[in-house]
């Protein structure tokens, strides 16, 4: 049996920003990834931040996270349990997945891109960890196939 300390979630979309929470309500320590997007906002380009800023970097698993504090029903048991919540993005945060118990992807329903993630995963989890997926439909067999 392992104990489940700290998680993961990969894709902070509708499922993965409303996992995360769960996991934050059940009083786990939980790190929120997603791309890193390509373009700025305007809003981004007024304030001078690039694409190098850290904070434009995370901005969808941030956007994911703060959607979850707003959702009604309420995802999170308060304030406190989203402050264990930390975001970042695939590109600058893999190497934190070492940190991590239980890893859930829960990125689009798109068998090449969960393979190639998971490919991504493998090099930087520890051993030992979980590796979950939160697929609707593509069989468990394809996706862990040569893993
Ligand atoms: N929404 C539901 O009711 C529901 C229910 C059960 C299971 N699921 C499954 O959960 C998973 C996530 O669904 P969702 O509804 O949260 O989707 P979503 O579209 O809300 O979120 C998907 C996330 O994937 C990210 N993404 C997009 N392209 C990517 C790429 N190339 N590489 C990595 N990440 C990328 C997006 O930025 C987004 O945050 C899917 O496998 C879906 O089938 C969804």
């Amino acid at each position: 049996m392992i104990r489940i300390e700290k998680a993961a979630v990969l894709g902070a979309g509708t499922m993965g920003a409303q996992i995360a929470a769960h996991l934050a309500n059940a009083g786990i320590p939980t790190l929120l990834l997603d791309i890193a997007p390509r373009e700025l906002t305007t809003e981004e380009t007024a304030k001078g931040l690039t694409l190098e800023s850290k904070e434009v970097r995370d901005r969808i698993a941030r956007g994911g996270l703060e959607a979850a504090k707003k959702a009604k029903p309420a995802a999170f048991f308060s304030a406190e349990t989203a402050a264990l919540v930390s975001v970042g993005n695939f590109d600058d945060d893999m190497a934190r997945l070492k940190d991590s118990d239980f890893i859930v992807e829960a990125v689009v329903e798109n068998l090449e891109i969960k393979r190639s993630l998971y490919e991504r995963v493998e090099r930087f989890r520890r051993p030992g960890s979980v590796v979950a997926s939160n697929t609707s439909g593509i069989p468990i067999r394809q996706l862990a196939e040569g893993r």
